[in-house]
């Protein structure tokens, strides 16, 4: 059977497989003080596919047209031009311990116009820092065969190089690789963010590859999967550490659901199975109804929820299930063993993709699953916090106990999501340490950079956006004094839309 979408064709194959591309992480970015324009300097150049002729400016204003959607709206809304700014101002003193590449992904169309905030074209930001300087500042949309086909949905089919590949950017096994949640991922060149291209794992890799893969510190492996709109509906992988991928292992889920993250331990597997099924006619009208919303997702409880746990490295043949009450997690924090109960950290919603206006608490919670006996068992404990998401931790410690956190702490309003500040939470000792920046100032998902040897001894750093100014700066953090506000700002001549997720590549 086939669609007609515009003068393409895609076969049912195709649409199954497009699906959403269920990003996640919402946004908010806003920047720092009255930045120092006048002292960078920036290069402008037209955009991607290189058909495409934009203006070159030293900013670019947000379109404000009324009636569109919250995400081309304001922050929200695409960049058109690729910058380089070198020679960049900074506020504070950027500490000398900071030395390589904070990056982040998120989602820019370059139509200008997409039917979710998900479903735009990645673009990556980046900022070089060294012997506290800031060295320059890039954005760069990284090159999909999308892309290259004038961008966004409906302009080839998905899969492999077809990706919008906007959720997350990171270094593995000496490549920098920018990830979608469909298709493959990207590699990019870490001096300048040009594409280098997709990665296959020399033709291994024939699924979609999930933007959470798991690093595992003791091992340098790194857990991955990815979800299908058809069988087999959950693959999971390994790449090892010298990058060749050498674990291909199907697992047993009975219908398409969006899995978004997962989590390790030192010895364990975790797979949330939610009730976000795949909803095919949804897919349907959103590649085939110029200017639609549609999104091929469905919160639909009745599927119940579960938990698969299973050993590290696989088989899959051995995950074993326990059932949790319907629920969301975008974004687990970190899980780790304490004696035969696994602790799972979560950024737990009540429902997701439900209509507008429908109640869903988001709360932290740290889940026990005891795996002791015959059968899993589960139970939970909420912590006391704000609502927050896009958590980073202290990644040597991955899979280990950990005791502390950083997220974006959210504020939704009239259907639209911002992350006002940053929330620093040590379960320890129960401390909760928030910045929230003055004048309206939004920010996005803190990076933490690791310079000493304690947990969370270093520095947390995200784009603010700054609506007075319409520019975004670099904020640095001190990851254990967060409250006390920036030690750093480096001003940037252009905004930098709100994004999903990011990584510091040291040097
Ligand atoms: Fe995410």
């Amino acid at each position: 059977m086939l669609w007609v979408v515009g003068e393409r064709y895609l076969s049912r194959r195709d649409v199954l497989r497009q699906g959403v591309f269920g990003a996640m992480a919402l946004g908010a970015a806003g920047a720092v003080s009255g930045s120092v324009l006048s002292a960078c300097s920036t290069s402008g150049t037209p955009s991607a596919s290189g058909a495409k002729r934009f203006p070159v400016t030293p900013t670019t204003a947000p379109p404000e047209v009324a009636g569109s959607p919250y995400w081309l709206r304001g922050n929200f809304a695409p960049v058109t031009v690729e910058t380089t700014a070198t020679e960049l101002s900074v506020t504070g003193s950027l500490p000398r311990e900071l030395a390589g590449l904070y990056v982040r992904n998120g989602s820019n169309p370059l139509k200008g116009t997409s039917p979710h905030w998900f479903l735009g074209d990645g673009m990556v930001h980046g900022m070089a820092i060294e012997d506290g300087k800031a060295l320059w500042y890039r954005n760069r949309y990284v090159q999909t065969g999308f892309l290259k086909n004038g961008g966004g949905l409906g302009s080839g089919a998905p899969g492999g190089a077809s990706s919008l590949s906007n959720v997350s950017v990171g270094p593995h096994a000496g490549r920098l690789l920018s990830l979608g949640e469909v298709g493959a991922p990207f590699e990019l060149d870490p001096s300048d963010l040009s594409t280098i291209g997709p990665v296959d794992f020399g033709g291994k890799l024939t699924g979609n590859f999930t933007a959470h893969p798991k690093l595992d510190p003791a091992t340098g492996n790194l857990h991955a999967f990815g979800y299908n709109f058809t069988a087999p509906f959950l693959t999971y992988y390994v790449v090892d550490k010298a990058g060749n991928l050498t674990t291909v292992q199907d697992v047993d889920i009975p219908v398409a659901t969006m899995m978004h993250d997962f989590a390790i331990t030192d010895s364990d597997v975790i797979f949330m199975d939610l009730p976000v099924a795949f909803d095919l006619k949804k897919a349907v009208e959103m590649v085939s109804v110029p200017g639609s919303q549609a999104v091929p997702f469905e919160w639909k409880p009745s599927l119940g929820a579960r938990l698969g746990v299973m050993p590290l490295g696989g088989p899959t043949s051995e995950i074993r299930w326990v059932d949790i009450d319907p629920c969301y997690v975008y974004h687990t924090v970190n899980a780790w063993r304490e004696g035969s109960n696994i602790k799972l950290e979560v950024c737990r919603l009540d429902n997701t993709f439900t209509p507008p206006g429908t109640p869903s608490a988001a709360t932290r919670r740290i889940w026990t699953i005891a795996t002791g006996g015959d059968q899993l068992r589960f139970s939970e404990h909420i912590l006391d916090v704000p609502p927050a998401d896009l958590p980073t931790i202290d990644h040597r410690y991955r899979g280990r106990a950990s005791t502390q956190s950083w997220l974006g702490e959210v504020t939704s309003t009239k259907g639209s999501l911002s992350f006002t500040g940053c929330q620093h939470l040590n379960t320890a000792t129960g401390k909760l340490d928030r910045w929230i920046p003055d004048r309206g100032r939004t920010s996005g998902e803190w990076c933490f950079v690791p310079t000493g040897d304690a947990e969370g001894e270093g520095y947390a750093m995200a784009f603010v956006y700054d609506p007075g100014t319409n520019t975004s700066s670099l904020v640095v953090l001190d990851a254990q004094d967060v409250a006390a506000g920036p030690v750093a700002e480096v001003a940037l001549p252009v905004r930098v839309p709100y994004g999903f997720h990011g990584s510091f590549v040291a040097a």
